[in-house]
């Protein structure tokens, strides 16, 4: 523990009470667990033994009615175990209490930074450092216009999207994403904090490629983003996991962000494998990626694409979180902390709220409702996520 600091007369007032009242219902097995923390000066990779130890007991112990909770702090835990050795019994502690008593986790989380952000100076940069990486998961919107429009449509939804009062971009990304031959008017057009994606790109270096367009002319054109492995290409063009893979890994090399599509059919979802075709979809990208800094992962399940029929809040955070449990387990803790996981299907200026305060979800990929002017509101959702 730092000197001068207690974390129950130092922590705020509402918090204080949280703690005493749990210190009471503490299990002893729990505490004696974590007491077998506090050995001094171990060697690094015994620190992470310990570190993987905690995720584990904190998995089981402290937050087993609320599994989506237990995910996040999952990977919560992971990131900071290492550099809150000192304070591994009161961390413990604190978390528990903090965690029991405020269910929303990132409201709880947001307080728990704030709480480390004033401790000694020493630390302040550790903190900071990490929590812009682990809650600093910007939201992201990108609207996919896919087919559609024609020039005076195109600079019709650019005046409207460039009228639109939304937050400021420390709060949300936005990525809009034009059929390939509308993408120069529209970058030359839109406003500067707004992005434009493209909706597909070649696997390779341009070349004789009839009908293709290549990363390297994407970048040319001054253009950032670009979504891949989207489901009606992945479907209507059988662009399979491998070449979807490769494809992410090739407009990554040069230099674009990308939008990675995954997501199951509602006959999939049926017969229970929707995890196992989101899981192999993103392994194709992981086997071939290690940076996933420039990925923003887009669950999109089919059965929800143009139908009206949106996921859940809960089915999409059940699969985001899922998702990010993959990604913790087959690329490290740090990807799975830190790679947005946006959701698309049917989304619109009524249902985005509730599904934009999922804690997995950090923002979405819209089809029919870019074309609108709810769009706006789509992107204003990324305030309760700021709010949470
Ligand atoms: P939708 O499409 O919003 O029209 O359902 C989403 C997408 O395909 O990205």
């Amino acid at each position: 523990m730092p000197k001068g600091y207690d974390f129950i007369s130092d922590s705020p007032p509402m918090y204080r009470q949280s703690r005493h009242t749990t210190f009471e219902h503490d299990s002893h097995t729990a505490l004696a667990k974590l007491h077998t923390f506090t050995v001094d000066d171990l060697p690094p990779h015994k620190w992470r033994n310990h570190m993987y130890e905690f995720e584990a007991w904190l998995q089981a112990e402290m937050l087993k009615p609320n599994a989506q909770v237990s995910t996040d702090l999952t990977q919560f835990s992971a990131r900071f175990g290492g550099i809150l050795r000192d304070w591994w019994i009161s961390l413990g502690e604190y978390i528990q209490a903090l965690f029991i008593q405020i269910p929303d986790f990132n409201q709880a989380l947001y307080l728990l930074y704030d709480e480390f952000c004033r401790l000694p100076h020493l630390y302040e940069d550790q903190f900071r450092y990490h929590r812009q990486t682990t809650i600093g998961r910007k939201f992201f919107v990108g609207g996919n216009w896919k087919c559609n429009g024609t020039n005076e449509e195109v600079k019709k939804i650019v005046n409207v999207l460039n009228e639109g009062q939304v937050p400021s971009q420390d709060v949300v990304e936005v990525a809009i994403s034009p059929p390939f031959v509308f993408l120069p008017v529209v970058k030359d057009l839109l406003r500067p904090d707004f992005h434009v994606a493209a909706q597909n790109c070649w696997v390779k270096k341009g070349g004789a490629f009839t009908g293709e367009v290549s990363a390297e002319m994407l970048l040319n054109l001054g253009i950032p983003w670009v979504i891949l492995g989207h489901s009606e290409r992945r479907l209507i063009l059988n662009e399979s996991n491998e070449l979807v893979g490769d494809k992410v890994k090739y407009a990554l090399s040069q230099g674009l962000k990308v939008i990675a599509c995954v997501g199951e059919t509602l006959e999939q979802r049926e017969a229970g494998s929707t995890m196992d075709v989101v899981a192999s979809q993103t392994k194709a990208i992981a086997e071939r990626v290690s940076d996933w800094s420039n990925i923003v992962l887009a669950y999109e399940p089919v059965w929800a694409i143009g139908t009206g029929k949106v996921a859940t809040p809960a089915q999409a955070q059940e699969v985001h979180s899922e998702l990010r449990k993959w990604l913790h387990a087959n690329t490290s803790p740090e990807v799975a902390a830190t790679t947005r996981i946006i959701y698309g299907g049917s989304l619109n200026g009524a249902n985005c709220k509730e599904l934009a305060a999922q804690p997995d979800v950090d923002g979405f990929l819209v089809g029919g409702a870019s074309l609108k002017p709810e769009f706006i509101d789509i992107i204003k959702s990324a305030e309760v996520k700021k709010n949470a």
